[in-house]
């Protein structure tokens, strides 16, 4: 058994990041495992989840397990977790609750559990303590020894915990199955380095490693081959891509120019930190067509006092400017962002201070937050006397601010004509697709089905606080 530990996972040595190309592969004994036998992942969390979970998908169909469209009727579960607030904890539970019932009446079910909750300590002890009917549990750092941990599983018929903690090392050659064939998501690193104080990510996710960029352009350029539209390059702080090469001075600007160069048709990334966003990134995402204009660029308070609480490294004023710099030279920008409201402290001040910088900002939309205390995270010690009360209260008028905006940025949109990015049948109305733009707008559009997968001129006939409607142009 080898548990989970978060004085380890906080460390940061310096050893040199190895990249292992070998590390993957199936055993013997548990190649037919899975035959005439159904898997099913449930995803929890962020887009690097979402790829994880193409990964683990890949490596069981590998193991001969073929994919069930719903958990009842699978062989096999895993539960790819998120542990960034308590709610993501309380859903994974709630679905282990109706997982357990199932268990009862199919004795030979399988379930484990793996994504950010199995790195917390606390959780894994739940786990063992509370939770013995189940099979097995893994991290985030070795999806790759799936098919051992699974054949050690076979062997002992018991639960078996299989944690990694202080990984520092690029894992490359797991197989991806991935969910789209038009959008595919990229990991250009994995890791942070930031440790913002509400955090939990620095723990769950280890320290910061980036991919090679010959490793990434291969997989832009071979996704391109294959017929993908689009590719999101994939790190929880991407901006510090390159930071940690030893011999290489090679940034996310560098990487960024030469996977536009590939030419696929769309480059997105995700998630951006404003301590990192130089002005020569700016410029790439200005130059090239195919760099979508979208930035994701999270502020998470608008008081100064409180980002220095964070941990954020950046005021209030200077977010402002770095927000501006990229309106101005990036034409037509949409620029999103995260906002956490109820950090330990936080006052009535501090808060209009978050109000007025979105009525600056007029941001194209926001994820906002109330703010979840992460064991083992400093702000978890911190004092917190603000009522969950008054929190919601503060979430409720931040989102009128942020709705009202999203709407005006929409709106200014009605009657022009944007390339949409056709990705399936609409969610509202199955006779209409659905996808979207370069700036990341859903958009329901009146088209045939002969549409997915091709980027279309739509005509932007309505907006709506969250999507737009539209029609095939000309
Ligand atoms: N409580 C609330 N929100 C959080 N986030 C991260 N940690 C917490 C927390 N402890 C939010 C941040 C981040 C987004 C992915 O989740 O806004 O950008
Ligand atoms: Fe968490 Fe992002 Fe801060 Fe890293 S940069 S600690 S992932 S909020």
């Amino acid at each position: 058994m080898l548990k989970p530990n978060f004085k380890e996972a906080k460390k940061r040595n310096k050893e040199d990041i190895k990249i292992l190309r070998n590390e993957y592969h199936v055993p013997k004994e548990a190649k037919n495992m899975g035959l005439n036998k159904r898997y099913f992942v449930k995803t929890y969390g962020c887009q690097m989840n979402e790829h994880d979970s193409e990964m683990i998908s890949a490596i069981l169909e590998d193991m001969g397990y073929s994919k069930a469209n719903d958990y009842n009727d699978a062989d096999l579960i895993i539960l790819n977790t998120c542990a960034i607030r308590e709610n993501a904890h309380n859903k994974t539970f709630g679905m282990l609750g109706r997982i357990k019932h199932l268990k009862q009446t199919k004795k030979d079910l399988l379930v484990g559990l793996a994504g950010c909750m199995s790195q917390e300590e606390s959780v894994v002890d739940e786990i063992i303590s509370k939770y013995k009917w189940m099979d097995f549990v893994f991290g985030t750092h070795n999806i790759h020894k799936l098919p051992e941990i699974l054949k050690e599983h076979m062997r002992t018929k018991k639960l078996e915990v299989n944690v990694w903690s202080n990984e520092g090392n690029v894992i490359e050659g797991i197989p991806s199955k991935r969910d789209s064939k038009y959008k595919a998501w990229v990991n250009i690193m994995y890791g942070c380095d930031k440790f913002c104080t509400y955090c939990i990510v620095p723990y769950t996710r280890g320290k910061q490693r980036s991919r090679l960029p010959l490793d990434i352009i291969e997989e832009v350029k071979k996704l391109k081959l294959e017929g993908y539209k689009e590719v999101t390059l994939l790190g929880q702080n991407v901006n510090a891509y390159g930071k940690d090469f030893k011999d290489m001075d090679y940034k996310m600007e560098n990487l960024l120019e030469d996977v536009a160069k590939t030419g696929i048709d769309r480059v997105r990334f995700v998630t951006s930190h404003p301590w990192d966003f130089t002005d020569s990134m700016i410029d790439v995402i200005a130059k090239y067509d195919n760099i979508c204009n979208y930035i994701h660029l999270p502020v998470q308070s608008g008081s100064s006092r409180i980002l220095k609480l964070m941990g954020r490294r950046y005021t209030k004023e200077s977010y402002i400017e770095l927000y501006n710099k990229i309106r101005n030279k990036v034409k037509n920008c949409s620029i999103t962002t995260d906002i956490i409201v109820g950090f330990p402290g936080e006052t009535k001040e501090d808060f209009e201070e978050t109000l007025s910088l979105a009525r600056e900002c007029k941001f194209d939309s926001a994820f906002t937050f109330i703010y979840s205390p992460r064991e083992g995270t400093p702000a978890a010690k911190m004092k917190d006397d603000v009522s969950l009360e008054e929190k919601e209260q503060r979430l409720h008028e931040l989102n009128e601010v942020i709705n009202k905006y999203a709407l005006e940025a929409n709106e200014k949109l009605v009657g022009q004509v944007v390339p949409v990015l056709i990705e399936g049948e609409s969610q509202k109305d199955n006779s209409m697709v659905a996808g979207y733009t370069d700036t990341m707008k859903l958009v329901n559009v009146k088209a045939d089905k002969s549409s997915i997968g091709k980027i279309i001129n739509v005509k932007i006939t309505d907006a709506k606080t969250w999507s737009l409607d539209g029609e095939i142009d000309g």
